[in-house]
């Protein structure tokens, strides 16, 4: 019988999720469907229960329910925990839910994998301190960077993380103005560029041979990365490959099988031109 999968979100109608994990089975030859489910905002709870009673064997979870998922969930990852934040979901064979983190995951293999960019020893910049940050912090310390500095406008928000998470590596938190000093990479993790703005930072953050990272993605390069190629950056680099990567992060959590990634990711930069 073929699996059913689906991303619960509210907005969901124009989630990429389905065209991505389609393709992922057809690639595998894994035999399963994937497709949007739309919670209302007051009953998330209950759409996952009924959608579980009908058959459904796994969940990806956005916004605006990533934290309704990790309160809902029997069991939790180790990076699930820390991320306080879950995006995937899991029915065990007992009938539990498991709750997942990919996104980090994700991030860290976009970055690796598909764009060689080495974490270890560099100094990492990472900008905001909001469920998209927490959610990725524990697999970039995992990469032994020299350090991570965190900043953000609510400078106490960025200090609770860098106290969260001290245990695992360097990290310090800071006010956008007051960052010192260059970096090899800075991941733009605030919502800012949906409003079209730029978090204020310092332009000596940028040196020659940075690479910029921004969470968020779309048919044009994003004001974070036109800023940062403005300064000198040696590359810039958009979210759409965190988020084919987290989904195939998530494929391998549910079916043991990890998909190809390039192809899926060649397709979707197809459409939106
Ligand atoms: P997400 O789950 O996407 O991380 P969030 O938890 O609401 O969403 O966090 C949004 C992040 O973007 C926060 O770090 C926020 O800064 P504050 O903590 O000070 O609110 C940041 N942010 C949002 N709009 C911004 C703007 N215009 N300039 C700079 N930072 C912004």
């Amino acid at each position: 019988m073929t699996d059913l999968y689906a991303v619960v979100g509210n907005p969901i109608a124009h989630s990429k999720s389905p065209d991505i994990h389609n393709a992922f089975a057809e690639q595998t030859g894994e035999d399963l469907f994937y497709k949007t489910l739309l919670a209302p905002l007051d009953d998330f709870e209950g759409e996952v229960a009924r959608f579980l009673e009908h058959g459904g064997s796994g969940l990806n979870v956005t916004v605006p329910f990533k934290e309704n998922a990790f309160r809902l969930a029997d069991s939790l990852t180790a990076r699930a925990q820390r991320a306080q934040a879950v995006n995937t979901l899991k029915k065990m064979p007992d009938g539990t839910l498991q709750a997942d983190n990919t996104d980090g995951a994700g991030l860290v293999r976009d970055l690796t994998v598909n764009h060689s960019v080495n974490l270890t020893g560099k100094r990492i910049l990472l900008l905001g301190a909001g469920g998209a940050v927490r959610g990725v912090l524990q697999p970039l310390l995992e990469q032994d960077p020299a350090g991570i500095v965190i900043a953000n406008r609510t400078v106490s928000k960025a200090e609770t993380l860098a106290k969260d998470f001290a245990d695992l590596g360097r990290i310090s938190a800071s006010g956008f103005a007051e960052v010192e000093g260059s970096f090899d990479l800075i991941i733009n993790g605030t919502s800012a560029s949906l409003a079209g703005e730029l978090p204020p930072i310092p332009v000596s953050v940028v040196h020659q041979n940075t690479t910029t990272y921004d969470m968020m993605y779309g048919n044009q390069k994003t004001v974070f990365n036109l800023w940062a190629e403005e300064q000198g950056a040696q590359k810039t680099i958009d979210g759409l490959g965190m988020l084919v990567e987290q989904a195939a992060e998530a494929f391998y959590v549910w079916r043991g099988v990890r998909p190809q990634t390039a192809r899926v990711m060649q397709s979707l930069r197809n459409e939106r031109r």
